[in-house]
Formats: C-alpha cells, sequence, structure tokens
C-alpha cells in the first residue's frame, strides 16, 4: 500500500512539474484517517444539510433584498453567519481525513472544492479577524462620501458611489468637476483602508500556505483547476492588444478634441478622469463624443415597447419564449409566482438585478425593477440565461450546481446577450424595419459594443493580477503597483500625484469586499467563444455581430449538453462541448472576429495618428513612483521586468 501511494505521490508531482493539464491536489492539506466510508458519509450528510442551509440563506436573503428592514438585515446575517459556521467545521471534519484515498472521483472533486475555496485553516481568532476586516472594509467603502465641485454656500459633503458619482462621472464634460470628483473618491477610499488592507493581505496568505497553497493569490487561481491559467490568460491579452490600442487611439484622438492638447499628449496615456466612469472601465458612457455615425438609427426598441403597451411579465415571457425556441426549459410555476418582476410599492427593495437558486431544486427568481426599455429586455434574458443553467443542473450534488469555472455563468449568459441585443434579433421578433441594414448602423453598432466589451477587457485583466501580485510578492508599494498595470494594459494613468498614502485599487468594491475579479475577464472571453460556437450550430451566415441563435435547436442541444453538468467535469471539458469539439482553451479568436469590421474601420481613422497606443514618459511615471527611490534605475529595473515579465512570474508559480 504505502509503496503504491510513494509511487503516485512521485507521478504527481511529475506531472505538476511537467505541468501537464492536471490539478495538482497533492500538496493540499490531509489527514491520517483513512477510513473512507466515513469520509463518504460526511460528503453525503454535507450535501444533504448545505442544500438545507443554502436555501434558508437565500430565503432570508431575499426577504431582505425586497424588503429592506432593520429585523430583515439581522435575520439575514444570522442566517449568513451560521452557514459559515457549518462551512468551517465541515472544512476542518474532512481535512482529518486521508481524502486522496478516495477512489471515487466524483466525491474526491467534490472534497477537492470543500478544500480549496475556505480559509478555515486559520485559527477561529484569526479566521474572525479576517472576515471581520472584510466587513470594516466594505463599511468604510460603503459610508465614503464626497464634497460636490461646486461647493459655493453651504453645500453638504454627501455625495454617494451611487447614483451621484457615477451620474457626475457620465454626465460631466467639464475636465475640472471630473478631475474633482476623481480625486475626491480615490482619496478618501484608500487612505483608511491600507492598514486594514495590509492584515487582511496577511492573514489570507496564512489560510493559503496552511491549505497547501503557495499564497492567496495561487488558492484564489485554484477554483480554474489549470496549473497555467495565468499564462493562458496573458496569452489571450496579447492578441486582444493590437484591437483595444486602435480603440484607444481613436477615442483618445476625440478626447482631444473634446478637451484640448494640454490634458492628453497624442502619442500618450490617458487621465483616468475621462472616461465616463469612475475606474475607466467601461467607456460606454463616451458615445456622445466617439459615435462614428452620430445620425445613423439607433438600435433602440424602446419606443415600440411603450407604444405596444408592454408590462414587466410580458418582457419575461418574451424571454422565455426565447429559451423554449431553442428546446431549452420553461420557467417553473414558482418562478412566475415569486419573483420581483417590478419595484414594489410598500417596500423598499434593493433593485440590482439578479437571478436566485434557492437550492432545493424547485425555486428559482429573478428580481428585477423592470423598466419598459431595451435595457430590462436584454437583462430580463441574461438572467434567465442563469436561471437555465441553475435548472439544467439542478440534479448535480450541491457542490457541483455552478459554473464550470467561475467564469462560465457570466460568460453563457452574456453570449445569449449578444444574439439578443442584435439588429437581427429585433428584425425577427418583429420590432425593428427592414431597411437599417446597413454599413454605418452596423458600424456604430459594434462601437457601441467595444465600448462596453473591448474597453472592460484590460481592467478585468489587470485587477487580479495586481492583487495576485501582492498576494505573492508583498504589500510594499501597492499604490505604483497598481498604476504600473494600468498604465502597462489600459494606457490610463492617474490624474493627479499618487503616493503610496493611496490604496487606488480599493477605490475597485471588489478588492476590499475580498471578491475574485478574474471571473469577468474570463467570462468576456468564454461569451463569444460560446457565441461563435452556438452560431455557427445555428448556421449562421455573414458577420458574427449579426448573428441570432434564435429557434435553433441545435444550438440549444449544445447548451443543454454543457448547462447539465454544472461543476461536476472540468471546465475545459466543458468548453470542449461549447465550442463542438474546437477547443478547450479560452481565447480571443472569436472576440476579434466579432469585431473584425471594427477594427478594420478604426485602422482607417487612425492612419494619421503618431502613435497606435501610447507610449509613456517619465512625467507619467514620475506621477505614482515613490520619489525617495532613484528613480533611473527603478525605471529600467522595472522596464526589464516588463519584457522578461512573464516567464519570470511563472517560474514562482511552481
Ligand atoms: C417587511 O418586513 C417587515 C419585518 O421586518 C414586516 O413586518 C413587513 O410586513 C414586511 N413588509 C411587507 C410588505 O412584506
Ligand atoms: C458553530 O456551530 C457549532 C456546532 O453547531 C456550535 O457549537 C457553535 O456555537 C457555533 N458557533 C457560532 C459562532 O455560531
Ligand atoms: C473503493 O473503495 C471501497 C472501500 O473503501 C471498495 O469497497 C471499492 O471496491 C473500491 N472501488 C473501486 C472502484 O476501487
Ligand atoms: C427583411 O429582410 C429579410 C432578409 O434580411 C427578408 O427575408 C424579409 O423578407 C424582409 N422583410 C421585409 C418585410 O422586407
Ligand atoms: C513617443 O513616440 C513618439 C513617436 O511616435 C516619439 O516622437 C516620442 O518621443 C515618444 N515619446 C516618448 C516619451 O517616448
Ligand atoms: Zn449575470
Amino acid at each position: 500500500m504505502s509503496t503504491i501511494r510513494s509511487v503516485l505521490f512521485f507521478i504527481s508531482l511529475l506531472q505538476c512539474a511537467l505541468k501537464w493539464p492536471v490539478v495538482c491536489d497533492i500538496r493540499l492539506i490531509q489527514g491520517v484517517n483513512s477510513n473512507m466510508e466515513e469520509l463518504k458519509q460526511i460528503i453525503y450528510m454535507f450535501n444533504e444539510d448545505s442544500s438545507k442551509i443554502c436555501f434558508n440563506v437565500r430565503t432570508a436573503q431575499w426577504t431582505y433584498a425586497t424588503n429592506m428592514t432593520d429585523r430583515n438585515k439581522k435575520i439575514m446575517i444570522n442566517e449568513q453567519t451560521r452557514k459559515a459556521n457549518y462551512d468551517k467545521l465541515s472544512w476542518r471534519k474532512v481535512v482529518k481525513y486521508d481524502w486522496q484515498l478516495m477512489n471515487d472521483t466524483n466525491l474526491k472533486r467534490q472534497i477537492k472544492f470543500i478544500i480549496i475555496s475556505s480559509r478555515a485553516s486559520l485559527s477561529d481568532e484569526k479566521y474572525n479577524e479576517i472576515y471581520y476586516l472584510i466587513s470594516e472594509m466594505k463599511d468604510i467603502y460603503n459610508k465614503i462620501r464626497i464634497c460636490p465641485f461646486d461647493d459655493g454656500f453651504d453645500e453638504k459633503c454627501t455625495l454617494q458611489l451611487e447614483p451621484d458619482i457615477k451620474n457626475i462621472m457620465m454626465h460631466s464634460r467639464n475636465p475640472d468637476e471630473l478631475l474633482h470628483v476623481w480625486n475626491e473618491w480615490h482619496n478618501k477610499v484608500g487612505p483608511p483602508m491600507k492598514n486594514k488592507f495590509m492584515r487582511y493581505v496577511q492573514l489570507a496568505n496564512q489560510a493559503a500556505r496552511m491549505t497547501g497553497f503557495a499564497d492567496a493569490g495561487e488558492q484564489m487561481y485554484s477554483l480554474y483547476e489549470t496549473e497555467n491559467i495565468e499564462y493562458e490568460l496573458e496569452d489571450t491579452w496579447r492578441t486582444i492588444q493590437p484591437l483595444y490600442k486602435e480603440l484607444f487611439t481613436y477615442v483618445r484622438k476625440k478626447i482631444i478634441s473634446r478637451y484640448g492638447p494640454d490634458v492628453v499628449r497624442p502619442d500618450g496615456p490617458i487621465p483616468a478622469h475621462l472616461f465616463g466612469n469612475i475606474w475607466a472601465q467601461d467607456w460606454s458612457n463616451l458615445k456622445d463624443l466617439v459615435l462614428p455615425y452620430p445620425f445613423a438609427e439607433k438600435l433602440d426598441i424602446t419606443d415600440k415597447m411603450v407604444q405596444s403597451g408592454f408590462n414587466a411579465l410580458r418582457i419575461f415571457q418574451i424571454a422565455e419564449e426565447f429559451y423554449t425556441s431553442l428546446g431549452l426549459k420553461p420557467m417553473p410555476p414558482e418562478f412566475w409566482r415569486y419573483s420581483m418582476l417590478e419595484r414594489p410599492k410598500k417596500k423598499t427593495a434593493q433593485c440590482t438585478t439578479s437571478a436566485w437558486d434557492f437550492c432545493n431544486g424547485i425555486d428559482f427568481r429573478i428580481k428585477q425593477c423592470t423598466e419598459i426599455n431595451t435595457e430590462s429586455f436584454v437583462s430580463a434574458h441574461h438572467e434567465m440565461a442563469h436561471i437555465q443553467y441553475y435548472l439544467h443542473y439542478v440534479n448535480q450534488p450541491y457542490l457541483f450546481r455552478d459554473g464550470a469555472n467561475p467564469g462560465f455563468h457570466e460568460g453563457i449568459a452574456n453570449a445569449i446577450g449578444l444574439s439578443i441585443f442584435n439588429p437581427s434579433h429585433f428584425r425577427r421578433i418583429g420590432w425593428y424595419k427592414n431597411g437599417t441594414d446597413n454599413y454605418e448602423t452596423n458600424i456604430n453598432f459594434l462601437m457601441i459594443k467595444a465600448l462596453e466589451k473591448l474597453s472592460y477587457a484590460p481592467f478585468a485583466y489587470l485587477v487580479d493580477k495586481w492583487r495576485c501580485q501582492i498576494f505573492r510578492e508583498g504589500v510594499e508599494n501597492m499604490n505604483s503597483a497598481w498604476w504600473d498595470l494600468r498604465l502597462r494594459y489600459q494606457g490610463v494613468i492617474p490624474p493627479s500625484p499618487r503616493t503610496e498614502q493611496h490604496l487606488d485599487a480599493v477605490a475597485k468594491r471588489h478588492i476590499p469586499a475580498d471578491m475574485p475579479y478574474m471571473r469577468y475577464y474570463v467570462a468576456l472571453l468564454l461569451e463569444f467563444q460560446i457565441f461563435e460556437s452556438l452560431c455557427s450550430a445555428a448556421k449562421h451566415r455573414g458577420q458574427l455581430h449579426s448573428c441570432d441563435i434564435y429557434r435553433s435547436t441545435s444550438a440549444g442541444q449544445i447548451l443543454e449538453d454543457a448547462l447539465q453538468l454544472g461543476k461536476s467535469k472540468h471546465w475545459k471539458d466543458v468548453l470542449k462541448i461549447l465550442t463542438q469539439g474546437k477547443t478547450d482553451r479560452l481565447s480571443s479568436h472569436s472576440i476579434l472576429k466579432y469585431f473584425e469590421p471594427l477594427h478594420a474601420w478604426l485602422k482607417i481613422q487612425n492612419v494619421k495618428e503618431p502613435l497606435i497606443g501610447w507610449n509613456s514618459s517619465l512625467e507619467d511615471t514620475y506621477l505614482y513612483h515613490p520619489v525617495v527611490r532613484s528613480t533611473a534605475s527603478i525605471l529600467s529595473f522595472k522596464s526589464i521586468l516588463y519584457t522578461v515579465g512573464f516567464s519570470f512570474l511563472l517560474i514562482n508559480i511552481i
């Protein structure tokens, strides 16, 4: 027995060393108890209990989200605490076993997910400390109020992120006001969190190491079950970058013509306050500056819907019909009975749109304050895609009732979204007249999509790249590391000088809230990969962006085959099904194909530009690099790091 085990151990090590696509569980924490029958019972019980606990938590969360009273909040927090306690105790039970011995691969996979997604290796004291820190940081984040730009008389400093800051960034075209708001938000949110964040990093790393990981970043990425995931991701970014740079260059030209040459150099990076979004992550609000053909017809069905006397129910019925036309499932009766499809009149509700799985196999709901407009129409379809996913993996064990990897749920839902918000689909459901399919409306359409999706790619990519770098390399110079990445990937610089007193990364809520972010980048790639594959199943001809999979049962079949697996199989197997055997890798091929017509158009627009993309001057980096250091040597060291950067980091990961 023990010789067999050491041979197995050796083979696994070898596989890890050679980076074969296997999961190197071998380092994960395990105990000595070899009674596998007992462990099996524990996992069965865990499934049973967890489904019930999850139901209680969801019920309490729903009650609060649809009726925000203090009492309901207290009940919700209670249930959440009970769940956290249960999960922690289960983890500690499971790691007493030598679970690698488990010969049922399905159960072994479940055990692995219990182990890798927890910080229960910490002592109770530290475990409570880290979650208390996170809740304190979220509290700080939620309570930040900033002063208005024009504080003439006795204006109060009461502006919040939502909706005030968001609205100013969206609508204001006064660069001084934008700068003021950007500074206020970043200067207020970072400094009070810095010490807490540093302690959080320390504790998260401790938890990760005691679970068997090198650091908390490795633990975060372990959910992807792919040893070289960082390499796979960097590879996709490398190929998207040329297209991003064309978009960036065109947008910079328009920003210069709006704000003048003093604000941005013609070959330089763009200051972060000018994108219509506090994080410069979504440039949709620059539509008015950059829309190629302002007078071409807009893709909008709001008027049509209003004229036809639409209500929320009707919108969701149409969405349901989209899915049944693919051969997928209708919504169950509980969905129609319990969902919140409109803003309630007698109570205060959280209006963020979301899709809910109550973990009992019966109850699935959507919460949306539906308004009669195009956006609500599209998001009804989007949320219902999540419900389809829930309905399809309903028979999986609790731990497998989830997307194949953290990007899948959003990837699937957005792939469907591409088929909905689309001139062809609107035409097919009879709301859009025929004569509008011309070059100008297509380029406009692709530009709007690019401002939303393509502009987001580098940001989605760099957030967790930064976080992992901090987990791996420590909390020295966190802020300059953040801006190094933003300059390198987004071409964005801070609009005012930054120091290490600041911590601008926490301006994005997911950082203080301890929520992983790479999933959004993965979802972006998957969205287009899945869309292209479904379109080929639907025998679509012509440009990719005009594809509509409505009524294609072949596309529906592919979705059904993939969704029912949940997380029971490695996501690469699921991706292979979704791409009809073509690939099991994340790839930028489809997103590039989707934007091909726009890419060609942008190249023509940019011929006279001095530089496609940006080069940075010392002035740019002085904005945020600690001045005490000898800047020259640091800069050259940085640039060496950049060129060899990636392979260098990979060696460290193993
Ligand atoms: C909202 O919740 C409170 C309990 O906190 C309850 O008394 C009240 O009836 C609820 N309102 C509605 C409309 O359900
Ligand atoms: C956690 O659960 C255990 C066992 O159910 C219980 O004894 C303990 O009091 C709970 N702790 C908290 C903080 O709820
Ligand atoms: C798995 O292990 C159990 C004992 O724990 C044994 O009874 C069973 O035959 C094994 N199954 C396989 C497929 O090896
Ligand atoms: C609209 O265009 C489609 C092809 O794009 C064509 O099949 C259809 O007959 C046209 N309908 C009308 C009303 O012109
Ligand atoms: C940026 O590139 C342009 C050429 O496109 C060059 O003239 C300029 O000096 C460069 N600036 C920096 C800071 O390297
Ligand atoms: Zn979603």
